[in-house]
């Protein structure tokens, strides 16, 4: 079947709306997803029909709502393939998700070790490791970033040794939309026996991943980044990482056992799920992956694709335009400056004209610095975005320019 990208719209009221008396082009998918009705409709069908809290109560809706969050669990670990479900943590976001593994290895990391990460990464992915390296004196290094703004394999011999503790990276960058070497970083990293994370916070709308087959001892991912509620994230990792893992947080739901002057902890996944959880978040992510997969993320993908390469040849007709990060593999991303204008002041004017685009570092400051540049204005294109937004991105684009110029 061919992809219908004006039944997907149809699934995503919000896109059907005037912003400044323009229609709206919603191109800052990267920040945030927009959702189908079958999420919006899941969360309320919870709020309507079965809201208690997981768990905790014999009572029916406790258990309803229990079995519904835990279906998701299952659907997770399905969806990227995990030997069981309780390898899967339900985290506040991918930020909580680095945090807790950087805060657990803190019992376990010792100076003379290094963490590894790439030049590459989202500060989520950059300052819990320099606070792990502060709190054991361990070392933090990186792969470096060519021009194009591709991770640089050479020295990687050097870089991730005997003394590396753990090696973490982002699948595909948040600000450039560069696809990392994922097999050849984790292969050096699996040969000097070091653990391994890969941030799929922009990968899991774009890219189908199969932890096993990486063999990668952690992987994150962002619900709202795809198509599900915000204040959500995926923590997976082998049971034997997790074990070894202090928890990071304490509280209720956590626990074995609790006395007054210490306390034992519950087994995987809850014992790094403190409190109670994002339960209608997580109902609502479930109607997420469930339509992505309706939709199939292959066909998205492919579609996302020839949207970037449109857009990445209709742009650069407009003078001074320039593509920030051209690697040879990317995904969805169209990261940009162009000559005499400063990005914030093209955010401002493209909204003037119904687009939505991201302007300014994209929480990856050490990118923009290699680059020598403020910031970026950045399109990040999603499963139901058309050629004909291009084309009105480009004409605004073209008018936002002429007004600074
Ligand atoms: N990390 C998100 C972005 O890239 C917020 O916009």
């Amino acid at each position: 079947m061919s992809y219908d990208v004006q039944a997907i719209r149809q699934q995503f009221p919000i896109l059907n709306q005037k912003i400044h008396g323009r229609p709206l082009v919603y191109l800052d998918n990267a920040a945030t997803a927009q959702k189908p009705i079958a999420v919006i409709d899941a969360i309320s069908d919870y709020y309507l029909n079965y809201n208690a809290n997981v768990h905790r109560g014999v009572h029916t809706l406790s258990q309803r709502a229990t079995d519904a969050m835990e279906a998701v669990r299952e659907d997770v670990r399905a969806h990227i393939n995990a030997a069981e479900t309780a390898e899967i943590i339900f985290t506040r976001g991918i930020t909580d998700s680095i945090n807790t593994i950087a805060f657990g290895m803190g019992a376990l990391v010792k100076k003379g070790q290094n963490i590894v990460i790439t030049a590459v990464e989202h500060h989520s992915n950059i300052v819990p490791w320099q606070m792990l390296c502060q709190r054991t004196g361990a070392e933090l290094r990186h792969l470096p970033m060519n021009e194009h703004g591709e991770v640089v394999l050479d020295g990687i011999e050097e870089i991730i040794d005997e003394h590396t503790a753990m090696v973490a990276f982002n699948h595909i960058s948040n600000a450039l939309g560069t696809i990392n070497p994922v097999d050849a970083i984790l292969e050096r990293a699996q040969k000097v026996g070091a653990w391994t994370l890969v941030d799929g916070a922009q990968s899991g709308p774009h890219a189908k991943v199969d932890v096993r087959a990486w063999n990668v001892d952690f992987f994150t991912l962002s619900s709202h980044k795809m198509y599900g509620p915000t204040g959500l994230g995926v923590l997976y990792g082998k049971r034997e990482r997790l074990e070894a893992l202090p928890p990071y947080q304490g509280g209720g739901e956590m626990i074995a056992t609790v006395t007054l002057e210490e306390s034992t902890y519950a087994g995987l996944p809850h014992k790094f799920e403190a409190g109670t959880p994002h339960i209608e978040g997580i109902i609502g992510f479930g109607a997420a992956l469930k339509y992505i997969n309706e939709v199939g993320i292959e066909a998205i993908a492919a579609h996302e694709k020839e949207l970037l390469e449109y857009a990445t040849q209709e742009c650069s007709e407009i003078e001074g335009f320039r593509v920030i990060g051209d690697a040879k593999n990317k995904a969805s991303v169209l990261s940009f400056v162009v000559d005499g204008t400063h990005p914030y002041d093209l955010g401002v004017l493209l909204d003037q004209q119904g687009v939505a685009v991201r302007t300014g570092q994209h929480c990856t400051q050490p990118i923009m610095d290699a680059f020598c540049i403020d910031g970026t204005a950045r399109a990040s294109f999603a499963m139901y975005n058309t050629k004909e937004e291009i084309d009105l991105f480009k004409a605004a684009l073209e008018k936002a320019v002429t007004m600074l110029r």
